[in-house]
């Protein structure tokens, strides 16, 4: 990872409709989503030149948005093509984009109803470093203290930047702690996510995921339910409580930065990185790049 301060680079960054040098596109520090947390956005992964899923995203980050009371001024096929424009405008071959949109500098109180929105597309190159052997061996997390919130008590489908606050101290704790990542329970104590990747546990032959009641349905989850089951396995998205862990045979995370990620550790449970894990890696790998 660069250690370049992601404010200082050279390239473009599409701010607000055209492409701008990257160290232009500031914003005031009276800025609404900053303060009050009117901010949405995205992470998208860029495979051989081509955004992975890219309508999706962009049509999650204008559902986000709308979710939060806003309406981004672009429509989706804009956010599309804005998308491509920023990476060809920075050469990104295997990379990451972050599409943001968020409240601007008009209101400075709770309500803001008439301030701007904003919006702005970067990308940068980040290879995957992982070898597959190296993947193979899986990460460790704790389990968090804090709770997926309950979907009337924070807006839970959206991609909010809000919502990423219990998952910055989150991981903060877990990494403090020697851990790469941490699994969030929900407000009922069931197995919600991790702190930017959701998950699932194979149980014998099946694939088994906790229903996305209060969190992201994520597009890399969707992904990898339809490759298992075009494998014929059989996927089960329902309740799955902690203590089920324990009988869990492999164990793995799913996100766009975490692509299908082995985990071999969960506070007390162990798991071992096995085969379902190892095919769903290849065929999500193969997909991407296909
Ligand atoms: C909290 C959280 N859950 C789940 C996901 C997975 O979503 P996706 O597969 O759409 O990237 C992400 C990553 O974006 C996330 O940040």
């Amino acid at each position: 990872m660069s250690v370049l301060p992601f404010d200082d680079r050279d390239g473009f960054i599409w701010f607000d409709g055209k492409l701008v040098p990257w160290r232009d596109a500031k914003i005031h520090a009276l800025t609404h989503g900053l303060h009050y947390g009117s901010c949405v956005f995205e992470g998208e992964r860029v495979y051989n030149g081509n955004i992975f899923k890219l309508r999706e995203h962009s049509q999650r980050l204008l559902d986000s948005a709308r979710i939060l009371g806003f309406e981004v001024p672009f429509s989706v096929e804009e956010i599309d093509e804005a998308s491509k424009a920023t990476i060809a405008a920075n050469n990104i071959v295997d990379g990451y984009v972050r599409p943001v949109a968020w409240r601007g500098s008009e209101m400075m109180g709770v309500a803001a109803q008439s301030s701007r929105i904003r919006v702005a597309i970067a990308t940068w190159s980040w290879p995957s470093y992982w070898s597959p052997e190296a993947r193979m061996r899986g990460i460790r997390l704790n389990i968090s203290a804090w709770k997926r919130p309950h979907p009337e008590t924070a807006p839970t489908k959206a991609k909010a930047a809000g919502l990423y606050m219990i998952c910055t101290m989150s991981k903060h704790t877990a990494e403090k702690d020697g851990f790469e990542d941490s699994l969030m329970l929900d407000w009922r104590g069931q197995v919600a996510e991790a702190t930017g990747a959701n998950i699932f546990f194979v149980f014998g032959n099946e694939l088994h995921t906790p229903a996305p009641d209060c969190f992201l349905d994520g597009i890399t989850r969707q992904t990898v339910i339809g490759i298992a089951k075009a494998r014929g396995i059989k996927v089960v998205e329902r309740v799955i409580m902690p203590e089920e862990m324990a009988k869990a045979d492999e164990c793995f995370l799913t996100g766009t930065a975490a692509e299908v990620t082995p985990v071999r550790e969960i506070g007390p449970y162990t798991f071992t990185p096995g085969e379902i894990t190892r095919q769903l890696i290849a065929d999500y790998d193969a997909m991407v790049r296909g």
